[in-house]
């Protein structure tokens, strides 16, 4: 048995986006609300942290350390997962500590986070550091892995999928933003496991195409692994667009905003800035382009997110037109 613990709000609902499926003229949007996961304003990690939250209580951890962005949706859930279990928590952010603490920033320090800042270039030395000394003061460091993927993050999308298909809802395609690659990995294990036919594509948000293809596909086949009979899945059949990671991560373009502003304007759904608008961009893009059939449906996976709509660093772009 793979430990869980069930904290996430489960299932999250699925929901149509008619007004903006005709404006599109097509094809069949939906859109499946992981932002609505439950914990700290929810989002994917919650479904990582049920798994990775419970190895850690079944190793005897008492500390969760992780890295991410300065914005980092990430350790936002990860500092709310350790106050909700009693742990403390370290986040290693790369960036300065700016003079205005806004959105995801602000809240880690409201969970009682501690932060220890580094640039990109000394984030795992510093993370490795930041670890090795809470185990030299007594404690018991658990490494919760970047974005929450590895191989026990993953399961939380492994079983999302399951949730999926017991909905009973038909989807052509699940489109989604992808970075490190955990929420892919699941969803394409969970497609195998549970018999999705549909087709799932990544939209890269910084990774070049083929490393994301190379790591989903490694994370997807351990994964199995790890319930008993492995299944070995190829870089091929792991369907990434990188196309529009250009910009660079957490890069505000037009296209980005126009995306978050149109979602805003005929569904009063709201995305975030780094992940789901930018796949929100992509999406619209292929649209537009007629990668999709008219009579296809397309299910958008929203990964959550939207708390960095209230960083300082996004209030200007967001309201340009
Ligand atoms: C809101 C949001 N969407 C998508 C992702 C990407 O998920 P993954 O890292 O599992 O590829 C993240 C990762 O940080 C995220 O915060």
């Amino acid at each position: 048995m793979i430990p869980r613990l069930r904290f996430a709000h489960l299932p999250t609902p699925i929901e149509t986006l008619p007004r903006l499926t005709e404006k599109l003229d097509g094809p069949r949007l939906l859109v499946k609300r992981d932002d609505q996961t439950g914990l700290a304003f929810g989002g994917n990690k919650t479904r990582k942290l049920e798994f990775l939250v419970a190895e850690a209580q079944a190793g005897g951890a008492d500390t969760l350390i992780t890295a991410g962005a300065l914005q980092s949706n990430h350790c936002r859930q990860t500092a709310a997962a350790a106050a909700k279990f009693g742990f403390d928590c370290t986040l290693v952010l790369v960036g300065e500590p700016p003079v205005q603490e806004s959105a995801n920033l602000l809240l880690d320090d409201l969970f009682g986070a501690q932060i220890v800042w580094t640039d990109k270039a000394h984030r795992d030395k510093v993370l490795q550091t930041s670890f090795d000394s809470a185990r030299v003061q007594g404690n018991k460091p658990y490494l919760v892995p970047y974005g929450g993927s590895n191989s026990t993050g993953a399961f939380g999308y492994a079983y999302a999928m399951d949730e999926f298909v017991s909905q009973g809802v038909k989807a052509d395609w699940i489109v989604f933003a992808s970075s490190s690659g955990g929420t892919q990995a699941g969803l394409v294990l969970g497609a195998r496991l549970f018999d999705f036919s549909g087709k799932i594509l990544g939209i890269s948000v910084d990774e070049p195409q083929r490393d994301l293809q190379i790591r989903v596909a490694k994370m997807a086949s351990e994964t199995s692994g790890r319930l008993g009979s492995r299944i070995e899945f190829a870089a091929d059949e792991v369907l990434v667009n990188a196309d529009y990671a250009a910009p660079g991560y957490g890069v505000m373009t037009g296209a980005e905003r126009a995306a978050i502003q149109l979602f805003a304007k005929s569904e009063g759904l709201l995305l975030d800035p780094v992940y789901t608008g930018w796949a929100a961009a992509g999406l619209l893009d292929l649209i537009h382009r007629g990668f999709f059939k008219k009579d296809e449906t397309v299910l958008f996976w929203h990964t959550g997110g939207q708390p960095a709509l209230f960083a300082e660093k996004y209030q200007n772009d967001l309201k340009r037109t």
